[in-house]
């Protein structure tokens, strides 16, 4: 049974793709997803990360309903897969869309524009939003790579759809088409619109994710906040003196769950917010403290640890 469209009660926590149990087996030996679940909130951005082979591809096809789970299931917008009501507010942009080289990119859009039904005043209004009405003249197979991923991205923009799925649409760009990839996708969600993109570089995604989710040999190991993998929770780093008399405080506090040396500071393993009341009572016992700063841990950091030390 498909759940009710969660897209009619207007909340901001509404799931516009949640999947259960989604598996996708080739043959006996391959389980390219493996029992994923995975939700997208209305609104955000979700980057999809993973190493090469994880399973990225496979699950946006599955969630297009471009081929079937072996089991479990998924909804998108409150439908099924593939289901027209469900498509025509979905734009993707999944495997390299087959544009003719000898038109322009304006006319490829047209040209597609016409066949599904979109307005043709749509073609100038996409063009702009992926930066591409410049050059929207030039035949599409003078493009660069960075261009012809634009285009692609105004392809799936074309119906105005309310949720935009892109599988690692910055592959092989240089750092410029990365960073206007990055602009483009800002814009798609300042309009209200919620953005599922793959990638298999963190660094890529991670200044325009509200969310992530790792996969792992078609598991998925994580799905976290960019507020949680930053390590807000890692605790406080205080530079105190002396040393041992700040550990041994630190140590007897009621909020403080563990405290040790590192590198000359004093780690704390502690909730952030607490940081004033661990700062009083370092103070209180005579200590002096000259710094104290959240633990930021890096995101590859965090990423090493999720997938043990597999890089992606
Ligand atoms: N049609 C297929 N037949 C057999 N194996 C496949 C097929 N499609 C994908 N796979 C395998 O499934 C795994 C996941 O692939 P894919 O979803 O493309 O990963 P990603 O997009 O994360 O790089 C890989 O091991 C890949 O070789
Ligand atoms: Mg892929």
């Amino acid at each position: 049974m498909i759940p009710e469209t969660s897209q009619t009660d207007g909340r901001d926590d509404a799931l516009l793709v949640e999947t259960s149990g989604l598996t996708k087996r080739y043959g006996a030996r391959i389980t390219a997803v493996d029992d994923l679940d995975l939700s997208v909130r209305r609104g955000e951005v979700y980057g999809f990360l993973g190493p090469n082979g994880a399973g990225k591809t496979t699950t946006l096809r599955m969630i297009l309903g471009l081929i079937k789970p072996s089991s479990g299931t998924a909804t998108v917008l409150g439908e099924a897969p593939g289901a027209p009501a469900g498509l025509a507010r979905v734009g993707a942009l999944v495997e390299s869309p087959a544009f003719y080289p000898y038109l322009s990119g304006r006319d490829n859009l047209r040209v597609m524009a016409r066949y599904s039904g979109v307005a043709p005043s749509r073609v100038e209004e996409v063009l702009q939003q992926v930066e591409l009405s410049g050059r929207a003249g030039d035949r599409f197979k003078k493009y660069s790579l960075g261009m012809k991923q634009r285009l692609g991205v105004a392809a799936a923009l074309l119906k105005d759809p309310e949720l935009l799925i892109l599988d690692e649409p910055a592959n092989g760009l240089d750092p410029k088409g990365m960073a206007d990839m990055r602009a483009i996708i800002r814009g798609v969600r300042e309009e209200g619109k919620t953005v599922l993109i793959s990638s298999h570089l963190l660094g890529e995604v991670e200044q325009i994710c509200d969310r992530i989710g790792v996969i792992l040999r078609g598991k998925l190991v994580a799905e976290r906040t960019m507020e949680e993998l930053r390590g807000r929770e890692g605790g406080l780093l205080v530079r105190a003196e002396p040393l041992e008399e700040a550990t041994r405080v630190a140590q007897d506090l009621p909020e403080v769950e563990e405290a040790q040396v590192a590198d000359g500071m004093l780690r704390i393993t502690v909730d952030p917010a607490r940081a004033a009341e661990v700062n009083a009572g370092l103070v209180n016992a005579g200590v002096r403290v000259s710094e104290l700063r959240m633990v930021e841990r890096s995101l590859e950091e965090m990423f090493l640890e999720l997938t043990g030390g597999e890089t992606v």
